[in-house]
């Protein structure tokens, strides 16, 4: 018990030592931090907003975080419906960042979206 107690001390002492530091906030990475800024207003994972939603440009780029680089810098007009895209001229390490975030969320939601999955890989 006595052990316990004293790990515990240290826990709270590492957590208090943290919270002082400013560590205990856990940096968000670049890509999604661009994501939420940039392109969220109209980019979704599974809701059409002002644009496609992320899921259907990770189908279309899968694989191929430069493609979204590429298109997000020079933006064409393609669909039927929508506006055009205004170019973000981030530079190409902020976009290959967002890019690879938004092919991430994309399977990540597919996943969540698939429980039945996850269970069997649970399984003992
Ligand atoms: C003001 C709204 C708006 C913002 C902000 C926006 N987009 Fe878009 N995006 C669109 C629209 C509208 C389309 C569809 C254009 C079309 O098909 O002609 C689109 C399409 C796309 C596509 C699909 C291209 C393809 O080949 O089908 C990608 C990739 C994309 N956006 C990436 C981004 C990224 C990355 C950001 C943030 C840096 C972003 N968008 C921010 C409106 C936006």
């Amino acid at each position: 018990m006595r052990t316990v107690t004293r790990e515990y001390g240290w826990a709270v002492a590492a957590a208090q030592w943290r919270e002082a530091t400013g560590q205990t906030r856990t940096p968000i990475p670049l890509g999604q931090k661009i994501f939420e800024s940039t392109c969220g207003a109209c980019h979704a994972v599974g809701r059409v907003l002002v644009g496609p939603t992320v899921t259907e440009i990770a189908t279309i780029y899968a694989g191929n975080p430069g493609g979204i680089v590429a298109w997000t810098d020079a933006p064409g007009k393609k669909r039927e419906g929508f506006p055009p895209m205004p170019a973000f001229k981030l530079g190409r390490e902020n976009l290959l960042a967002v890019a690879n975030y938004m092919l991430e969320l994309a399977s990540d939601k597919a996943e969540a979206a698939d429980p039945g999955a996850k269970a069997a890989v649970e399984e003992p």
